[in-house]
């Protein structure tokens, strides 16, 4: 009868509610996390790869900077566990304000950004030397070469790390019921909480989240093979 139950008292809003939630914090905070990221990930690599041979005094000085920024940025994040960002967001940072969703998307999607950013250098490093030479003789810039020429030839590679990533932090949104946010997982332990019988609410929670990541790596697999056809 906890089925019964189960759709007699919308029981089951807290289910559908809280997975809005969590698409909603995980959507916004991926590409949040995206834009962080490929900014982080260019500043670095330029740096590495670019600094000695530049001119003006002023880029150097100002990549120089950018570099120590982005570094410092990569060491706290990676540093400290989400949960504890999140909460010194909420109850620290934006202590006197109430908007929960913006503040778990700012929070995962900074969170992201870190991960993120490695995982684009780590692509943008993959690519051949000889490849930003041939966007410089077709008379392209610095950014245009790395728009069109190096960035979609990463992105391939990093496919599978980026999907990863998704997966994870789709996972990871279910920390936001310790700033009191109702997502999926603290909606199937409100649920837990108020009918004494753990097992229904938490197994469907898991098996939420299960079909949500298997739909997504099919989706994953499919983008792969077209890109990996689009080749030839
Ligand atoms: N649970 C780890 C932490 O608290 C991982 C955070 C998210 N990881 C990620 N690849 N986005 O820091």
């Amino acid at each position: 009868d906890f089925v019964l139950n189960f759709i007699k008292d919308n029981r089951w809003k807290y289910l559908t509610d809280g997975l809005k939630i969590t698409l909603e914090v995980t959507f916004f905070a991926v590409i949040l996390g995206i834009v962080l990221g490929s900014v982080i990930a260019i500043i670095r690599s330029t740096y590495d790869t670019n600094y000695e041979s530049m001119k003006s005094k002023v880029g150097k000085a100002v990549l120089k900077i950018l570099n120590l920024v982005a570094k410092i940025y990569l060491t706290v994040i990676r540093g400290t566990p989400v949960v504890v960002q999140l909460m010194i967001m909420y109850y620290v940072i934006f202590s006197t304000s109430n908007n929960k969703v913006p503040i778990a998307i700012l929070s995962f999607g900074i969170n992201s950004g870190a991960y993120v950013a490695e995982i684009i250098r780590s692509g943008i490093m993959a690519i051949d030397r000889g490849q930003f030479e041939a966007g410089r003789s077709l008379g392209f810039n610095y950014i245009q070469t790395m728009i069109y020429i190096i960035l979609p030839q990463a992105f391939k590679n990093i496919l599978p790390a980026l999907a990863n990533e998704f997966i994870v932090l789709l996972k990871e949104t279910s920390v936001a019921g310790y700033v009191a946010l109702q997502d999926l997982t603290k909606g199937g332990d409100i649920i837990r909480s108020r009918t004494y019988s753990a097992f229904m609410p938490l197994i469907t929670v898991a098996v939420i989240y299960l079909v949500m990541v298997m739909f997504f790596t099919y989706l994953v697999g499919r983008l792969e093979r077209r890109l990996r056809n689009d080749e030839r």
